[in-house]
């Protein structure tokens, strides 16, 4: 019996690919160039499945064009806001993404940045690397410390609990927003807020941990930045359309947010260069799930997912309609 003939878009880490090698015909992206939309079309011809990345903009034209015999999309992501899954149901194409596996790693990331953000990590480190530094200082490079401060999490989800269970460790007392609150059990005694505004009133740090849709794009704007405490500290390891890029850099300028640690974009990987000016900005590639036990297990959760569908089942990650 023939195999599943399936598009790897990205280069994986080798022991995903060894195994996606083993089990299916798999078209691999071996110098893990960004295809334009041509040519990921002419590479889908005859595929069965597309294990695609976050790079890849999944949207109703390029679904449309897909062939007749593509079946399922299988994203090595949690995040799914790049594919129109309405458009995949349409066309009867299974979408599934990769929960789970990446939430520590991620929450890690996020406890870099919060730590990194409040500290000056991105402004000291230059001062060493410039040659800048010149002796310690009693007032000199002077941050803010986490401990004991009250974090607002927006999106309490596995990765926002994540941050809290973390942020509990350094004494931090956790606010956080959701649509609906979430039992006892799941909340471990935060603070829920049914809106941003009472939130957000008490989050020396805010961290963001939404997914990106058309209700919470852009919520991190001018109005919504005027109601955190003078000197809050801003932390974003969700998507970067959740923040409006100009308001932030404004409230970081003037120093109404003190300093924000971000790992995630506007347009990646073309980000806003005001950012790049900004002493208090501590930046990172979008690396939340950038460690190597995460990038094999979200390989290896694509590919269950792969086995799952083409074995009769519905995948365990099936998402959307
Ligand atoms: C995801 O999985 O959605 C992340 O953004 C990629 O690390």
């Amino acid at each position: 019996m023939s195999r599943p003939r399936i598009l790897l878009t990205r280069k994986l880490p080798p022991e995903v690919e060894a195994r996606a090698i083993r089990s299916y015909d798999a078209d691999r992206n071996m110098d893990d160039r960004l295809y334009a939309r041509e040519e990921m079309l002419a590479r889908a011809a005859g595929k069965d499945g597309l294990l695609a990345t976050v790079t890849d903009r999944i949207d109703a034209e390029l679904i449309s064009a897909l062939p007749e015999s593509m079946r399922i999309i299988a994203t090595f992501s949690v995040g799914y806001d790049h594919i129109d899954i309405a458009a995949a149901a349409a066309r009867n194409i299974v979408v599934t993404n990769t929960p789970d596996v990446l939430t520590d790693a991620t929450a890690e990331i996020a406890m870099l940045l919060m730590l990194g953000a409040a500290r000056g990590a991105n402004a000291g480190a230059a001062t060493i690397r410039e040659g800048r530094w010149k002796n310690w200082a009693p007032t000199g490079m002077l941050g803010r410390e986490i401990s004991g401060k009250r974090l607002g999490i927006l999106g309490l989800g596995r990765i926002g609990r994540a941050v809290a269970r973390r942020a509990r460790a350094f004494g931090m007392t956790i606010h956080y927003h959701n649509r609906s609150r979430l039992d006892a059990a799941s909340e471990e005694s935060a603070v829920f807020h049914p809106d941003i505004v009472s939130m957000f009133a008490v989050s020396d740090v805010l961290s963001i941990h939404c997914t990106s849709t058309p209700e919470t794009r852009g919520l991190i704007n001018r109005r919504s930045l005027a109601l955190l405490p003078p000197g809050a500290i801003l932390v974003n390891t969700a998507r970067g359309d959740i923040v409006d890029d100009d308001a932030l850099i404004e409230a970081l300028a003037s120093g109404h947010v003190a300093a924000a640690g971000l790992d995630v974009f506007n347009n990646e990987p073309n980000l806003h260069p005001g950012y790049l000016e900004l002493p208090n900005a501590f930046l990172l590639p979008h690396l939340g799930s950038a460690t190597f036990e995460t990038r094999n297990a979200m390989g290896f959760r694509a590919l269950d997912n792969l086995d799952a569908f083409f074995a009769g089942h519905t995948p365990p990650d099936r998402v959307g309609a």
